[in-house]
């Protein structure tokens, strides 16, 4: 299926990224959110960011141009009812979700393709709340998402095998290195790295180490770019423990109980990087 025009729910940290890297591999995107300031706030983010590719030679300030001028924000979901695909990145509620893919099968063309970026929601189930389960997918990019090149695409349990091609088609153009998953809770992605971050906090808890000490022994030991607590903070601590407990019912297994430390945080409203506090101050 031809592609070109691109739907993005959400002006959020991931939703702007995802519109960055349609828009710099020539797609037309609209990207949608609730209130006209996320929409503002994710166009000057995209803006600061090409910026910065200025800056470092990268881009011209005609490519740059030409980059903005195929991305338009709005607030209206109307704005979205002529796309070939539609990837979504609202917030992690299920509810929340349903009422979106809902709305958009009202106003879509039938052969649209759904993605959702969604961490750890299943991909089954929200498919399963579509008239067309064979034409959902999970589509998950990484934070920061014009920087890491993996796309992990997520089959659900009725995704069909074209969905799957024309996805990992789309992520290649993007300059993404897409990897093909089945759908459990946190697919791979996160089943591996969310317990590993949980454990860190742990850690900081039970005094094992300090925060840099614990950061430090992962960066230097393990090669890793940033330590876990760092990479918490980056990820959002609501976001973490929201995945820890996705992880934790939909196994089963205590093994993957949520770091008491981690709900104190979040119950603070220390949530990281986008609360300028979490395990560090920014
Ligand atoms: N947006 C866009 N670009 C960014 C950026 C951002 N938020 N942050 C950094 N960059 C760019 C910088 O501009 C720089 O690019 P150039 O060198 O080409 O100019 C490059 O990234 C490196 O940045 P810095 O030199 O400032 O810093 P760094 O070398 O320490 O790298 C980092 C920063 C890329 C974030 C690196 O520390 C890293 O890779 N960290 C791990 C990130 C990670 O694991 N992400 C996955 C999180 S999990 C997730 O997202 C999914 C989920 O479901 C939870």
């Amino acid at each position: 299926m031809e592609i070109s025009r691109v739907g993005v729910l959400g002006a959020g940290v991931m939703g702007n990224g995802i519109a960055q890297v349609f828009a710099q591999a020539g797609y037309d995107v609209v990207m949608r959110d609730i209130e006209d300031r996320f929409v503002e706030g994710g166009m000057k983010r995209i803006e600061k960011n090409l910026n910065r590719s200025v800056e470092k030679n990268r881009f011209t300030a005609e490519e740059k141009a030409a980059v903005l001028s195929r991305i338009k924000g709005t607030t209206k979901m109307e704005d979205l009812k002529d796309m070939d695909f539609i990837i979504e990145a609202v917030i992690e509620n299920l509810d929340i979700k349903k009422k979106v893919y809902s709305e958009l099968e009202e106003l879509c063309k039938k052969e649209i393709i759904f993605a959702s970026n969604t961490s750890s929601i299943s991909i089954t189930q929200l498919a399963a709340t579509t008239s067309k389960p064979d034409k959902f997918i999970g589509m998950h990019f990484f934070n920061p998402v014009p920087v890491m090149k993996l796309v992990e695409v997520i089959r659900g349990i009725a995704t069909s095998d074209e969905t799957t091609q024309t996805v990992v088609a789309l992520s290649q153009k993007l300059g993404k290195t897409p990897v093909e998953v089945n759908d459990y809770p946190g697919f791979v992605s996160n089943r591996v790295l969310m317990p590993m971050i949980n454990e860190a906090i742990y850690c900081l808890m039970e005094g094992v180490g300090t925060k840099e000490a614990i950061d430090e022994v992962m960066k230097l030991g393990m090669n890793h770019p940033m330590g876990p607590l760092a990479l918490a903070d980056l990820i959002g601590l609501d976001t973490c423990l929201h995945i820890m407990e996705v992880l934790y019912c939909g196994f089963g297994d205590p093994k993957y109980r949520p770091c008491p430390l981690l709900k104190k945080m979040v119950n603070a409203g220390y949530l990281g990087r986008k609360t300028s506090k979490g395990f560090y101050d920014y």
